[in-house]
């Protein structure tokens, strides 16, 4: 497997397999270390990670956070409402500000498609996407690929595996990534939603859109479902969301129609009795808080093949 060599992480689409598969496997060395009482890595003792969330978080910052500080890193957290952002300070100049405080990571959330890029043509520190707008959250699709194959197997080719991403596609840029981290691991996807927010355009991504949920659940090994993203939507897009729910809930009648062991995926924050039946969230089949775990090991692997120590993880 080849060396890592990129300064920054800021899509999944411009990784190859080698990159994508490299960060897996770090991922598994550092769930491992983790799995150790009180272990942790001086990988990036001496550094500075900046996390900036322009964007409202719960799990990306918080494990972002965690991962930087088991690598032994000093990590400062800013949002949009408690610094100058309120002033209306620009993200350059806020970026040039923490270049003058010897940033050497910034992990970037932003509302605007493109954010991290921008910064990362301007920083020497590295930039981490922490999903910008409706475009990429890389590490998102990084460890639902991770807990896919934890769940599943590492033995299980991924050209057997049918995913289901099911709901606000358009929107969403935890699907984007999923599709690009997913068929260049060589897995099936189907998309399916409401046709107003699967367009057919999407297929041009190599996947298969589909507007029957029933119809295709049947063949999941996999089904992801996604939020209504309503702060990116500025009208409605289906009539209600009753009738949402009726067409694209994952309910238990849908469930006992999918395969046995089908996995049930949600990157999260879940709006419960919407997308997902709140009794299906919590099943065993449901990988909600294994994603949620997995990301600490997922990101922490990432930070550490940016800018790391060679070899941070041995005992
Ligand atoms: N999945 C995800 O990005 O969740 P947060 O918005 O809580 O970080």
């Amino acid at each position: 497997m080849s060396a890592w060599t990129r300064k920054d992480l800021l899509t999944i689409r411009e990784l190859d397999r080698n990159e994508i598969e490299l960060i897996l496997q770090t991922g598994r060395t550092f769930k491992e270390l983790l799995s150790r009482p009180g272990r942790k890595s001086n990988s990036l003792e001496g550094r500075t990670v900046v996390n900036l969330f322009v964007e409202p978080s719960t799990r990306t910052r918080t494990s972002f956070e965690l991962a930087a500080r088991r690598l032994g890193a000093d990590v400062v957290s800013i949002d949009s409402e408690s610094s100058s952002f309120r002033k209306g300070e620009t993200l350059k100049d806020t970026g040039l500000v923490l270049q003058a405080m010897h940033a050497d990571f910034v992990i970037l959330r932003h509302s605007a498609a493109g954010a991290p890029g921008f910064l990362a043509e301007r920083l020497k520190a590295h930039l981490v996407n922490a999903g910008d707008g409706a475009h990429e959250h890389p590490t998102q699709a990084l460890l639902d690929v991770f807990t896919i194959q934890e769940r599943l197997g590492e033995k299980r080719d991924w050209k057997d595996l049918h995913v289901v991403i099911c709901g606000d596609i358009l929107f969403s840029r935890v699907a984007r990534s999923n599709v690009w981290a997913l068929t260049k691991l060589g897995a099936r996807v189907t998309l399916v939603g409401p046709t107003t927010l699967v367009p057919e355009l999407f297929s041009e991504l190599g996947v298969t859109v589909a507007h029957d949920f029933d119809s295709v659940l049947l063949d999941a090994d996999v089904i992801m479902l996604l939020r209504i993203q309503h702060e990116r939507q500025r009208r409605s897009f289906f009539p209600s969301v009753g009738e949402y729910v009726s067409l694209f809930g994952l309910n238990l009648d849908r469930f006992k129609r999918c395969k046995p062991g089908v996995l049930i995926m949600h990157p999260g924050p879940i709006n419960r009795g919407v997308e997902i039946a709140s009794e299906l969230a919590d099943c065993p089949n449901s990988t909600v808080l294994d994603q949620v775990q997995n990301g600490l090991a997922v990101r922490m692997a990432v930070l550490h093949l940016l800018g790391g120590r060679e070899n941070p993880a041995s005992p």
